[in-house]
């Protein structure tokens, strides 16, 4: 490579950098201490089927954008989005698949997530994972709506 051409490449790096940070900020989520790493394995492990920005698609895969903290208001729902197959089966160890988790809920779901919102760790990923839910999800998920629907015809 020429000389010239080095303060373009080395500008053309940082503007990347300074860009990718830009878009993990707020720098401060709650149970993920590396919001990049994150970022990388929700891209290679979970938007084949929930999509950038967690849209999902209407026809096999929920949303998480604007959902998926819904959950966590509702008996039952924590121990369920750990237990889905797609998270429950992924190939990433107890400490990434939790960091995972918490950066998808506060990623793609700030509004609902509950104000004492309590990270997963790994400990209690590992727990739940080991019973990754089967036939009986739908069921489960159905019931878990219903408890939302519930909670917002309250409010
Ligand atoms: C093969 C497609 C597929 C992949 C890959 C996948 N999911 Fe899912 N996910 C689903 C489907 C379908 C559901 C609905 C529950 C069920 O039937 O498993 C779901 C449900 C969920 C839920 C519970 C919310 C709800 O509305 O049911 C969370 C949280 C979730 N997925 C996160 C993830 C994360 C994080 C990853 C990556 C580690 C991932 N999923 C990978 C298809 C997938």
């Amino acid at each position: 490579m020429t000389g010239a051409g080095r303060p373009l490449l080395l500008a053309a790096v940082m503007a990347l950098a300074a860009g990718a940070s830009a878009q993990d900020a707020p720098a401060a989520m709650a149970g993920v201490a590396n919001p990049q790493q994150a970022r990388i394995d929700y891209i290679l492990k979970c938007q084949g089927c929930h999509q950038p920005e967690g849209r999902g698609d209407i026809a096999h895969t929920p949303p998480l954008n604007g959902e998926v903290a819904r959950f966590l208001h509702v008996t039952g729902g924590r121990e369920f989005l750990a237990r889905v197959p797609g998270v429950a089966s992924v190939d990433l160890d107890d400490a990434r698949l939790a960091q995972l988790l918490n950066w998808t809920l506060q990623r793609f779901d700030p509004g609902n997530l509950p104000v004492d919102f309590r990270p997963y760790s790994a400990g209690e990923i590992a727990q739940l994972r080991r019973h990754p839910l089967r036939l009986e999800r739908e069921a489960t998920r159905a019931s878990l709506i219903a408890a939302i629907g519930e909670n917002v015809r309250r409010d």
